[in-house]
């Protein structure tokens, strides 16, 4: 059994690991979280209280960060400010979480020894074309185009410093485009199944061309428990389940899945500057730790996600109108 400190538990993709964990291993969890607008303590409920603490606070705040890696084996390490759209509008929290944050974390895994996985994007690495037969690898040069990506990508290379300069005992993985439950309803997919559900036409930035390599937020988990487990000190590996869509495609089959005509959604506003195209080759990942993806079909996964929004609507509604007034102010 081992003491793991989560930070961002009570977010989207960290909420997943730590079910994950609780579900799969003996591990006890603590999460650090801020509560911003997109953390929700709601997406820990119901989980044992035994094997979970809950820390209301700052990864920039170094006494209590200090005190959490005294007590924690290993830190997975997910907070974030983490919405490109939100970083186009107001960059300023996404320095200090994605940098000063990571940093702080940094210093006290340099001064305890401890353990440390960094999370990271496949947005670090720019984008491809969309007629380019090339996927992202662990040697693609960075080349991050938004506030959002080009601090993660800082945050990545502050973790690699710190390996290399002071030793710390870090592994990072960049992961592509993830689905599935507790996704905050800014994001893609959840905004779109939402609109639905409230009777609002779903919105594609542009012409809808743009490619994403989605994958469940539980094969991410799995994925990130493995490099915990077995990955190699100071190294990257990418994350990913070859699971390439154009938005198009992914708003016609929501609409499908949901019962309405495929072609009842709006074109609005392209998002500046808008990444063409993700894909990851995992193949490190598979070969050398052994890891597969359990959600091999993108359509019953989606059709999961809709499942649990149509059921769980006391968790997503209270953002909902809000997270609407703000796409309408910029036309999307
Ligand atoms: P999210 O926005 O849903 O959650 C972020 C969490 O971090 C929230 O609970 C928030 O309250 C917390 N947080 C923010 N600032 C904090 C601070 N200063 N101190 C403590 N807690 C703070 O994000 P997500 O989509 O779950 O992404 C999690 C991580 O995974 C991020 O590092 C992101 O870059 C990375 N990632 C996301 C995706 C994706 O598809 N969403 C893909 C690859 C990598
Ligand atoms: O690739 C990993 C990244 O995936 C993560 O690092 C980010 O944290 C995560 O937010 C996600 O970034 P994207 O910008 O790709 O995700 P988003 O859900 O915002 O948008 C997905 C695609 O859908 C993108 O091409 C923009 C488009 N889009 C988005 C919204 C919200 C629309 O067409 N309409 C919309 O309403």
């Amino acid at each position: 059994m081992a003491r793991l400190l989560v930070t961002g538990g009570a977010g989207f993709i960290g909420s997943n690991f730590v079910h994950h964990v609780i579900e799969n291993t003996d591990h006890h969890v603590t999460v650090l979280d801020k509560l911003t607008y997109a953390g929700n303590r709601a997406s820990l409920a119901g989980l044992p209280e035994d094997r979970l603490t809950f820390v209301h606070g700052d990864i920039g705040d170094a006494a209590l960060v200090d005190g959490l890696f005294a007590e924690a084996d290993a830190v997975v390490h997910y907070a974030a400010e983490s919405h490109n759209d939100n970083s186009l509008h107001d960059p300023r929290p996404f320095l200090d979480t994605n940098i000063i944050g990571t940093y702080t974390l940094l210093e006290a895994a340099r001064r305890h020894g401890t353990r440390l996985h960094h999370i990271s994007t496949d947005e670090v690495y720019g984008d491809l074309e969309l007629d380019d037969p090339a996927r992202f690898t662990e040697t693609t040069p960075y080349n991050p185009s938004s506030p959002y990506s080009s601090t993660k990508a800082g945050s990545d290379l502050l973790v690699r410093a710190w390996v290399r300069s002071f030793g710390v005992q870090a592994t990072i993985s960049n992961c592509s485009n993830n689905y599935g439950p507790y996704q905050h309803v800014e994001k893609f997919i959840p905004r779109q199944i939402t609109n639905v559900i409230r009777g609002i036409r779903p919105k594609l930035y542009g012409a809808g061309h743009n490619v994403r390599d989605w994958i469940h937020a539980d094969d991410h988990s799995s994925a990130v428990l493995t490099i915990l487990e077995r990955g190699e000190i100071g190294e990257t590996y990418l994350i990913g389940a070859d699971g390439e869509k154009d938005n198009t495609s992914v708003v016609e089959l929501i609409l499908t899945l949901m019962g309405q005509p495929a072609d009842a959604y709006d074109h609005v506003t392209d998002r500046a500057g808008h990444d063409l195209r993700y894909a990851i080759d995992s193949t490190r990942l598979r070969t050398e730790l052994g890891w597969r993806p359990r959600f091999g079909d993108f359509e019953s996964g989606l059709a999961d996600t809709i499942e649990w929004y149509r059921t769980n609507e006391t968790w997503w509604a209270p953002a909902k109108d809000a997270t609407e007034a703000f796409y309408a102010s910029k036309g999307q």
